[in-house]
Parts: structure tokens; C-alpha cells; sequence
């Protein structure tokens, strides 16, 4: 892992940018490992050079041959006869950020998935739950690396441009951080091709008034680029000076909730491996309440000693945020699912699917409903007030 780090100064704003490297050639080539270290391209079919697509990306090794995002696959094929080419696997592809998002929601709830393979995560507010900035961000990439064996380029600074800039900075597996005291230095010797939100036009027309580096631009007097440009000038040259004010927009609701334990030691006890899922499920139901949300997804992750990882979903006609329901569940899918003999390793507990929670579901919900919802709210109050070991269930209760 490559580290850039200057000095330390609190900022206000604490914004990371994570990118995966060449995610989805390397996804291709963690699936299948024959293709660790070789050129692999994933755009349409070459057919022998004569194909009319485009490189939707290339590994880095195919990188070193010129070959890029883009280019016609026939270019990247006379490039680099014996690079892989493969076609792109969408499914898998979205599956895998569906992980990454849950990974980084585990970071902090404000996140802004801007592509595929691409977030930015305000972490100004869950900084203290990790150590400081770096920390977080090394944990983040630790984080993806074990549960996807894949790389991130992570970058951290006090806005989304500087953020962005510093994770494309070091690639791959980079991770470069921006103090605030240190912005200026950082953006000013940069090309004003880095400007994040410029567009090719945009960037043609300060060239020719012989604007190349973000100080030509910042330099510049903002009147004089707003007689030339109206309102997008100013824009240009605040972002030159390290002003940026676009926000993280998180997503309206969180597209899952997820909880997962790892045991010190494989472990093949019944009895423990129940109470860690009654554990996991406790945690769901009440982040579930806590954002006021119902789901109707319930997953169950499960690794073993080997590593194999599988996810097992059912989908319930009705909505739920009761730890009951969801233990109910997860318990027939842990039941029935067969170990080979195997001990588990981690469990994890997911739910997704949701409707607000206080939508009325009223075509079945039942007086009882409405008495469990009501110890429900009275336990997470209790929690609240005396913390998570305050309260809690029996397993005998609930088998
Ligand atoms: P990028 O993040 O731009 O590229 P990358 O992840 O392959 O490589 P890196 O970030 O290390 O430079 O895009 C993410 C994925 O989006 C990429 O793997 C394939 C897809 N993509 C296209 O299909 N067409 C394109 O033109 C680009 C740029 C990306
Ligand atoms: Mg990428």
C-alpha cells in the first residue's frame, strides 16, 4: 500500500473518495486467479481485432500497453494481441458495489455511491469511532481487501474535488490524504484537468487564455473570468482556491442493514453460533427502528473455516423490524444450510427491502402487532438509556 501523508490539523470537513482499481477487469481476474497478472481487457468481443465496441476497462498490466477505458477494442486488440479479452459481467459487477456500499455504510451513513465503483463518504462525524482520518481510510481499504480481495484507492481531504483528486493520485491501491492547512500546495501545481466538474470545453477555453495550472486559475481575477465566463468563472476559481461546496449527497434511505461478528476461533457450537445470530438480529431490529424502517429482505452471510462464503435471502410478504420475526428467519436459513462439516467462521445478519416503518400495513396488521411493536419501542428505549446489555432475550423464547 502506497501512503502520502503531510501534517495534521483538524478541518471542518472530512471527506473521503474511495475508487476501486480496475474494478471490473479485476474482479475477472480474482474469479478466476489464472488471470492474475496478465493483460486482461473486458469491453465487447475483439473477434480477432475486426470487433466494433469499446475497452470498458483494462487490468493495470494491460494499462502498460496503452490500452484504456474507451478506446475501440479493435486499438486496445492490435495493442495487445495476447491480453484476455472478456465480456463484461454486469450482475456480478453490481453485486460487488452492493458490497462495497454496505462495507462503507459500516464507515458512515453519509455516503454518495457516484458510480459503480465510486463513493464519497463524509466521515467528519463517525471520524472518532475509527482514530483519525488515516486510520479510517487504511481501514477502509483493510476492510474491502478482506471482504472483497479486491484493492481501493482511497483519498482524503476537507472537499469532494480534493477527496477525488487524492484518490486518483496513487493508483492503484493508493491512499493519499490533504490536510486543510496543506490544500493550496496540494492543487495549485496540478494541471486544471483535475478540476473536478470541468468540462473539455471549459478547459479549451482557459488554456487558450494561458490558464494550465489550478494557480494560473486561482490567480486569476475572479471579475475578469466572470466577464468571460458568467457565473461558471467564479465557480472555476473558487474550486481553484480550494473552495468547494458541493455536499455529500447521501442517499435517501440506506439500501440495507447489515451486522456481522467474526469469532476469535472457528467455531462448530450450536449454541454459541445461535446467540450470536440472536446478537446480530437484535442489532438489525433496532437500527431498523431507529431509522423508522421496515424490511422485507433478511439475508444471512455465513463464512467457514475455509472461507467460503455464501448468502442466503428470504423475502417475507409483510414488512418487519421485530427481532423476532427477523431470529425466526435467519435461524430455518442457518438450520438449513448445510456446513459440510465445516466450522463457521463469521455470520452475518442483513436486511433490505424496506418500507417506512410507519407505514400502516394495516391490511394485516393485528392488535398483537401493535402490542410487540409497543415492547419493542419500550426495550429500545430501555437500551437507550442503560445500553445494549441492559435488556435482552432468551434464546429459549425465541426457538
Ligand atoms: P473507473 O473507476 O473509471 O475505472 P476502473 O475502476 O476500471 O480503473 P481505475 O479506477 O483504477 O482507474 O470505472 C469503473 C468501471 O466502470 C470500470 O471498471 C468499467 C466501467 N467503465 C466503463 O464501462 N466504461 C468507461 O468508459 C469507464 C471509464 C468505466
Ligand atoms: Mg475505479
Amino acid at each position: 500500500m502506497k501512503v502520502l501523508h503531510n501534517r495534521t490539523m483538524s478541518s471542518d470537513k472530512i471527506i473521503v473518495h474511495i475508487d476501486m482499481d480496475a474494478f471490473f477487469a479485476a474482479i475477472e481476474q480474482r474469479n478466476d486467479p489464472k488471470l492474475l497478472g496478465k493483460p486482461v481487457v473486458v469491453g465487447a468481443d475483439p473477434k480477432g481485432g475486426r470487433g466494433r465496441g469499446v475497452v470498458s476497462t483494462a487490468s493495470y498490466e494491460a494499462r502498460k500497453f496503452g490500452i484504456n477505458s474507451a478506446m475501440p477494442i479493435s486499438v486496445a486488440y492490435k495493442r495487445c494481441p495476447q491480453a484476455v479479452f472478456l465480456l463484461p459481467s454486469m450482475d456480478e459487477y453490481v453485486k460487488v458495489s452492493e458490497d462495497i456500499y454496505e462495507i462503507l455504510y459500516g464507515f458512515s451513513p453519509d455516503i454518495e455511491m457516484v458510480s459503480i465503483d465510486e463513493a464519497f463518504l463524509d466521515i467528519s462525524n463517525s471520524l472518532h469511532l475509527f482514530g483519525s482520518s488515516l486510520d479510517t481510510a487504511k481501514l477502509i481499504k483493510a476492510k474491502i481487501k478482506e471482504e472483497t480481495s479486491l484493492t481501493a484507492s482511497v483519498g482524503i481531504g476537507p472537499n469532494k474535488m480534493t477527496a477525488k483528486i487524492a484518490s486518483d493520485l496513487n493508483k492503484p491501491d493508493g491512499l493519499v490524504e490533504v490536510k486543510k492547512e496543506d490544500l493550496l500546495d496540494f492543487l495549485w501545481p496540478l494541471s486544471i484537468d483535475k478540476i473536478w466538474g470541468l468540462g473539455p470545453k471549459s478547459k479549451q477555453a482557459l488554456i487558450t487564455f494561458g490558464i494550465k495550472t489550478i494557480a494560473d486559475l486561482a490567480k486569476k481575477d475572479p471579475q475578469e473570468l466572470f466577464d468571460i465566463f458568467g457565473k461558471n468563472g467564479i465557480y472555476f476559481w473558487k474550486l481553484a482556491n480550494g473552495i468547494d461546496e458541493r455536499e455529500v449527497h447521501t442517499d435517501e434511505r440506506a439500501k440495507s442493514i447489515s451486522n456481522e461478528f467474526t469469532f476469535e476461533e472457528d467455531t462448530a457450537r450450536e449454541e454459541k453460533i445461535k446467540t450470536t445470530l440472536l446478537f446480530l438480529c437484535e442489532k438489525v431490529s433496532q437500527r431498523l427502528r431507529t431509522e423508522g424502517l421496515k424490511a422485507r429482505t433478511i439475508t444471512l452471510k455465513i463464512r467457514l473455516q475455509d472461507f467460503s462464503t455464501s448468502m442466503r435471502s428470504v423475502t417475507l410478504c409483510r414488512a418487519t423490524n421485530f427481532v423476532d420475526t427477523i431470529y425466526k428467519e435467519i435461524k430455518n436459513i442457518y438450520t438449513s444450510f448445510d456446513k459440510r462439516k465445516k466450522k463457521v467462521r463469521l455470520l452475518g445478519v442483513k436486511v433490505s427491502n424496506f418500507i417506512d416503518g410507519d407505514f400502516p400495513d394495516t391490511i394485516f396488521c393485528s392488535e398483537a402487532d401493535r402490542k410487540l411493536e409497543n415492547i419493542h419501542k419500550a426495550v429500545d428505549r430501555i437500551k437507550e438509556k442503560f445500553g445494549d446489555t441492559s435488556i435482552g432475550r432468551g434464546l429459549d423464547r425465541l426457538s
